[in-house]
């Protein structure tokens, strides 16, 4: 599976000819402007909670590929009100079948306020199983012992997590996330973009190496084979 980054948590992930763009935020983030907005792919939107840093240029994207959003029901049925008609809304433990595999909505631990100050349902996070491999991304959250029961039901290629401290799970939570969900190969986001989430990559790097982890810290507009 191809992984892009596109900045704090805004990332793509290819399952043969499918994009699944998660998370978009990219024309408010300074770091991402090395990213064409209009020249992100997405099939499938999958918003993880309402806050604008997760959503910004959702409702853009979706207009203009046509993508169908992925998120919880009042999330979804923000997307709707803003004129976005291919919604898939779900709920924590609902799981939904596509061409590409399946997707999860599992629980986070934050807050879900959107936009326009509506309620935005729970937040969550996403299992995402297919033929290509399996993966979790966790939304904005805190570490909860929820996660061990993604590591006892899935076998998972690689996590994607926050670990930016202050709003999410620092380093040393997304380490232990890690352990929880049984998975080896990270990617971090949801940090640098504000100053209350800069992080120390050589120290968080080294951290997740000394238990024997791989923090992967991509520069926005990267990709990784995964
Ligand atoms: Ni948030
Ligand atoms: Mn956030």
């Amino acid at each position: 599976m191809k992984l892009t980054y596109y900045g704090h948590s805004c990332f793509a992930v290819e399952i043969g000819s499918t994009t699944l763009l998660f998370d978009p935020f990219i024309t408010p983030n300074d770091l991402a402007r090395a990213v064409d907005v209009n020249a992100v792919k997405a099939d499938f939107i999958l918003v993880s909670h309402g806050h604008a840093d997760h959503l910004a240029d959702g409702v853009n994207i979706a207009k203009r590929t046509g993508a169908t959003v992925v998120a919880n029901f009042e999330v979804a049925n923000w997307f709707n009100r803003q004129g976005v008609a291919k919604t898939h809304p779900m709920n924590h433990g609902g799981t939904a079948r596509f061409d590409f595999g399946r997707v999860k909505y599992v629980n986070a631990i934050h807050s879900s306020s959107l936009p326009d100050g509506s309620y935005g349902g729970n937040p969550g996070g996403f299992v995402i199983e297919s033929s290509a491999g399996n993966f979790y991304y966790s939304g904005d959250t805190a570490l909860t012992m929820d996660m061990k029961l993604i590591g006892e039901l899935f076998r998972l290629k690689f996590a994607v997590l926050c670990v930016g401290d202050t709003f999410t799970m620092g380093v040393e939570d997304a380490i232990r996330a890690a352990d929880m969900v049984g998975c080896s190969e990270v990617l971090g986001v949801h940090y640098d973009t504000f100053p209350p989430i800069r992080i120390d990559h050589a120290d968080a790097v080294a951290k997740f190496k000394a238990v024997g982890k791989q923090l992967h810290l991509l520069k926005p507009g990267e990709s990784r084979e995964f």
